[in-house]
């Protein structure tokens, strides 16, 4: 099968390292990739939220399947086009994006269906908003309504930052104000094609900055994936995924297909675990990233046709995908003064010292290549991932790999799975 990956983050190489490992192996290649992801396949120079573009060349070099890792190109109809010329894409056309989008449309569809979520209220003005930060009272959760590249979101207890955040985004639209939930946090991925959804292995992201979830939200700072936690609570893993398909995927994949716009591609489940039970906190409209960096090594089944079955509406065909029992850890190795404003065009050394770690791949998030080095690009840099069979082992493999990594002024967590191990 003819593969193409749009996206150039460790997500997409995650995604293509996974093909990858096929027997027989696809053909992939990926738009616009980084240095990590041109070592190991064809990468093409092209916009990856253009719409025509992307489609002119799927066409043109007979492209089977379409995987989209990125939100952007899914807002910017780059599947809504890619359909309308017949290519198999996974990723749901721009109406069923908005899932991720548009955090009212979520809220709307979760109502509508029923799914378990936290109360919200909509305002359009300080007033509306001030009441409703009150009415919830402290901790405090707003939400900028649209795509905010991850910045949108504040969880605060103090008042006069939560109306300061609130006053920015109302400038840029309509704010939510959200009742504060507690507990665990799971992602949980499914693979939707508009009707049938199979679940993935569950995995945590670490969303704070600094270690004990201290500093900044960021895109996500390390990850680990099983979460054995889970078994206490509901007797296994497989008993948890089949509360939330019946209480949460299939309600919301059914809801979007009864008003006319299905979901074809991945339903990231953004739960928190309240002592009141399972409560969606987001939805997002594509893999995740860090968890996709562990998740897809453990994955046993092949990718491509987990993808190309939900791209072409056959999913319901399939079994549960299967995971192997070895657990996996990432962490993320970020630029100095990341999330703020981080400083890139560094040199980044040490990497085949840290492959040669047992149980570790990297997955390149923000990397080119200048000449013969390796240079950063972006705010998160590499994702070190150690695979291993127990959590301490894959912990410390993924550690000990980071110290051979030099990138001058970068930083990471070093608690990532440290509750499990
Ligand atoms: P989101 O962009 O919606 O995923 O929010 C980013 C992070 O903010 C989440 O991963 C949570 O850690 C936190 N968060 C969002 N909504 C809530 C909520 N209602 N209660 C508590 N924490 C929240
Ligand atoms: N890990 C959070 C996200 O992908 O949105």
């Amino acid at each position: 099968m003819k593969i193409l990956v749009l996206g150039s983050g460790a997500r997409e190489h995650a995604i293509i390292t996974a093909l990858l490992r096929e027997q027989p192996r696809p053909s992939v290649e990926c738009a616009p990739g980084n240095a990590g992801i041109a070592a190991e396949v064809p990468v093409v120079a092209l916009d990856p939220n253009d719409p025509v573009a992307v489609t002119d060349y799927a066409v043109l070099n007979n492209i089977e399947l379409v995987v989209i890792g990125p939100e952007a190109p899914l807002v910017a109809g780059v599947a809504d086009a890619l359909r309308t010329r017949g290519i198999a894409v996974f990723g749901p056309d721009r109406a069923a994006a908005a899932l991720e989008g548009s955090k009212t449309f979520a809220k709307r569809i979760m109502n509508e269906a029923g799914v378990p979520t936290g109360r919200a209220v909509r305002a359009g003005s300080l007033a509306e908003a001030e009441a409703a930060l009150d009415e919830f009272g402290a901790p405090y959760v707003i939400k900028a309504d649209g795509l905010a590249a991850g910045k949108g979101v504040l969880v605060t207890s103090d008042r006069a930052a939560a109306v300061d955040h609130t006053t920015f985004w109302l400038e840029h639209g309509n704010v939510l104000i959200e009742e504060f939930l507690d507990g665990q946090e799971i992602s949980l991925f499914l693979l939707s094609d508009g009707h049938s959804v199979l679940p993935l292995s569950p995995a945590q992201d670490y969303k704070r900055a600094l270690d004990h979830d201290a500093g900044p939200n960021t895109g996500g700072m390390g990850a680990y994936s099983p979460l054995p936690w889970l078994d206490a609570q509901f007797g296994s893993e497989n008993e948890f995924i089949d509360e939330i398909i019946e209480t949460v995927a299939l309600p919301t994949v059914r809801q979007l297909a009864t008003e006319g716009t299905p979901f074809v591609g991945l339903l990231y489940c953004g739960l928190i675990l309240t002592d009141a039970g399972i409560r969606v906190i987001e939805f997002n409209a594509r893999f995740g990233d860090p968890e996709t960096q562990v998740v897809l090594p453990r994955l046993l089944t092949p990718l491509s046709g987990l993808l190309f079955a939900a791209a072409t509406g056959t999913l319901g065909t399939l079994p549960r995908p299967e995971f192997s029992a070895d657990v996996a850890v990432t962490v993320v190795l970020a630029s100095e003064n990341y999330p703020q404003d981080p400083l890139v065009g560094r040199e980044i050394t040490g990497l085949d010292a840290a492959l040669r770690v047992p149980g570790v791949s990297i997955a390149h998030a923000a990397t080119a290549a200048r000449g013969d080095t390796l240079v950063s690009t972006g705010g998160r840099v590499l994702s070190v991932v150690a695979v291993g069979a127990s959590f301490h082992k894959a912990r410390s493999r993924a550690y000990e790999a980071l110290g051979q990594v030099s990138l001058e002024g970068s930083h990471y967590r070093t608690d990532i799975a440290a509750r499990v191990a």
